[in-house]
């Protein structure tokens, strides 16, 4: 396979091989410039992640599967491709092929689909990709209940859970994988109450082999978890964002007069995970399934989660969700209100999520309106303008409505030296915290909070709770400027961890209408973040403040706003926001 891969590894070795030769070499190709070579010290230490497997720089971003038992070949579309008897059935409707019905309609995943995908991984991802360190896994693995001639239940969602678990842990054994829960991963969908519930236990019974044991306690009482990916260096949060989610009518949306609210809670246990990871120097990824925008979170769990973003901007290296089935990004800024994406529709069944307008509004209520960035911004411009933004990044999904698809991501391994808890086996989670964690976290389920870790416990969050009678009165916007924001972190400044570029793959299942079990399928590269039009030098806050600002169309200078031209890249963000499975999209003003 002559592949774009295979062409940028073959630079990558010319690089290395020309490097004796000629230094300094200076390549224009920015995929050059960027190589992935992990440290070895002379000591023969080497990193790697928890599963012993060397570095390689990179990681998977995988979402919204949607496995279908009940998906049949042959089948018509009107009926989510299931096969059954039906007056209203239109001979002319599409008809579901062995892989996929194609682009454009509400089916969820073949198993076919499902195995194929996962062969592929099994193939190319060491061998052609390099390989990964570790999988962010952002939920639904179960399918879409919006078919009433097939039901769904509870064992279904929790014995679909277990196959795809099994499978993936089959086709990555050396790789963790850290799982977060989507709205189809719980009956009835959307619905989540506090824990410890049957569901809860449920999944993590399905999920058993995905969490660390000191995380099961956790996890049967609120759905979330931590995991280590690299041991002492780099951690996945999953956080539950049902308990944030405006369609979960079981939670009251982190009222900040009700601290049991589940979503309060949740919020006081990010906040321990991120004290404790500021403490050991550790840094972390964030992985939920619902995205935080305006329409999908509740306002207060909205408020509270931004204050953490922009306080433990040291430890946090990104957020990265699904649910959407389409690729962008939001920002969210501390202190300020969600953009308004109004004109997104709220379905029950996000499978229908063909939403230009959504993305277009996004771009010119957000994108358009970010402050400018220059290529050498002052440490002060970073540290208060730039440093109150966070990035979420949505990724497309592999359920086929689009193109089916997801992301692998670069990022920086260099300056990963031993420390000495890297040298000494025995050293153990809880050595470096003021007490043990899983105490800690115990006190927290059971609200005993003692003296000697109140600090760990009220948070800017929690004393702004406690004094809501009195701020009641006071404008909202001066409430939180007590919030002390960390350094700014490898998402804002490139250092170890900062994510450097993506590729996003995918598979034309239009190619693929006449697939048999035969059928080898062969995802290919959509584009890469280095490539035209994005050009990104990496992916920082910064970086993606100036394509944001760049796909809105607006000048790239200082001067007050001219008109709005959408440009090449316009186009192209969208067309590929649905992984070019749609006919390019008209003109953004015709939406
Ligand atoms: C998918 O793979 C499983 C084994 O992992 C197998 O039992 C099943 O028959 C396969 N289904 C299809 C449609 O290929
Ligand atoms: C952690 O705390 C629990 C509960 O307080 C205690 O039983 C356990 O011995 C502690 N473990 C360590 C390693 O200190
Ligand atoms: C990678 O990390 C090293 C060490 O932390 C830093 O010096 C370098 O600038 C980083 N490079 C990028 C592209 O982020
Ligand atoms: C997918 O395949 C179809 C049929 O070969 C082709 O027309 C279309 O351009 C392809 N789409 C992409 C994004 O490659």
């Amino acid at each position: 396979m002559f592949s774009f891969f295979s062409v940028f590894s073959y630079l990558q070795w010319l690089t290395l091989a020309f490097s004796f030769v000629l230094k300094p070499v200076a390549l224009d190709n920015p995929q050059s410039s960027i190589t992935n070579e992990v440290e070895t010290p002379s000591s023969g230490w080497r990193i790697t992640n928890t599963k012993g497997k060397p570095l390689t720089g990179r990681f998977l971003h995988i979402t919204d599967m949607h496995p279908d038992e009940f998906y049949r070949d042959g089948a018509t579309v009107d009926h989510y491709c299931h096969d059954y008897k039906h007056a209203s059935a239109n001979s002319k409707s599409s008809k579901a092929g062995f892989l996929s019905p194609g682009p454009g309609f509400e089916c969820d995943s073949s198993p076919s689909l499902i195995n194929k995908t996962l062969d592929w991984f099994s193939k190319h991802i060491e061998n052609d990709y390099g390989g990964i360190d570790f999988i962010i896994w952002t939920g639904d693995n179960s399918r879409h209940d919006n078919d009433n001639h097939f039901p769904r239940t509870k064992s279904e969602i929790i014995t679909s859970n277990e196959k795809i678990v099994d499978k993936m842990i089959e086709t990555f054994p050396d790789v963790p994988i850290v799982a977060a829960i989507g709205n189809n991963d719980v009956y009835p969908h959307n619905i989540m109450e506090g824990g410890s519930s049957s569901m809860t236990q449920a999944l993590a019974g399905a999920w058993d082999a995905l969490i660390p044991t000191q995380e099961k306690h956790v996890f049967e009482k609120g759905g979330y978890y931590m995991v280590e990916v690299i041991p002492h260096r780099l951690a996945v949060i999953a956080f539950n964002s049902l308990y944030f989610s405006t369609k979960n009518a079981a939670v009251d949306g982190c009222p900040k007069k009700d601290p049991d609210d589940p979503g309060s809670f949740h919020i006081r246990w990010l906040r321990i995970q991120f004290l404790l990871l500021r403490q050991r120097k550790m840094n972390a990824w964030l992985a939920s399934h619902v995205p935080p925008t305006r329409d999908q979170w509740y306002i207060d769990c909205y408020d509270a989660f931004a204050d953490l973003l922009y306080e433990f901007r040291d430890v946090i290296v990104g957020q990265l969700y699904g649910h959407m089935n389409i690729n962008h990004f939001v920002f969210l800024e501390f202190n300020k209100p969600p953009v308004d994406t109004s004109t997104l529709q709220s379905r029950d069944l996000e499978v229908a999520t063909a939403q230009p307008k959504y993305v277009k509004t996004l771009i010119e209520n957000q994108y358009g309106e970010l402050p400018f960035v220059p290529d050498k911004p002052s440490s002060k411009f970073m540290d208060e303008t730039v440093g109150k933004f966070s990035l979420a990044s949505v990724g497309g999904s592999i359920v086929p409505e689009m193109f089916p698809n997801f992301r692998i991501y670069t990022y920086n391994t260099s300056g990963l030296n031993p420390r000495p808890s890297d040298l000494d086996g025995n050293v153990v989670v809880s050595d470096s915290f003021p007490k043990n964690y899983t105490s800690l976290v115990d006190e927290l389920f059971e609200d005993k909070t003692t003296e000697d870790n109140e600090d760990l416990f009220i948070s800017n969050y929690e004393s702004m709770k406690k004094n809501s009678k009195r701020k009641k009165k006071k404008k909202k916007n001066h409430r939180k400027k007590k919030i002390q924001p960390g350094a700014l972190g490898p998402a804002y400044v490139p250092m170890t961890f900062t994510p450097l570029s993506f590729q996003q793959i995918f598979l034309n299942t239009s190619d693929y209408m006449d697939a048999t079990s035969e059928t080898e399928v062969d995802y290919k590269l959509l584009y890469d973040s280095r490539d035209q039009p994005y050009n990104m030098p990496s992916l920082t806050v910064p970086d993606y403040m100036r394509l944001a600002r760049r796909i809105a169309g607006v000048c790239e200078s200082k001067k007050k706003k001219k008109k709005r031209r959408y440009r090449e890249i316009t186009y192209t963000y969208l067309w590929h926001a649905y992984i070019g499975a749609l006919p390019r999209l008209g003109d953004p003003d015709d939406f």
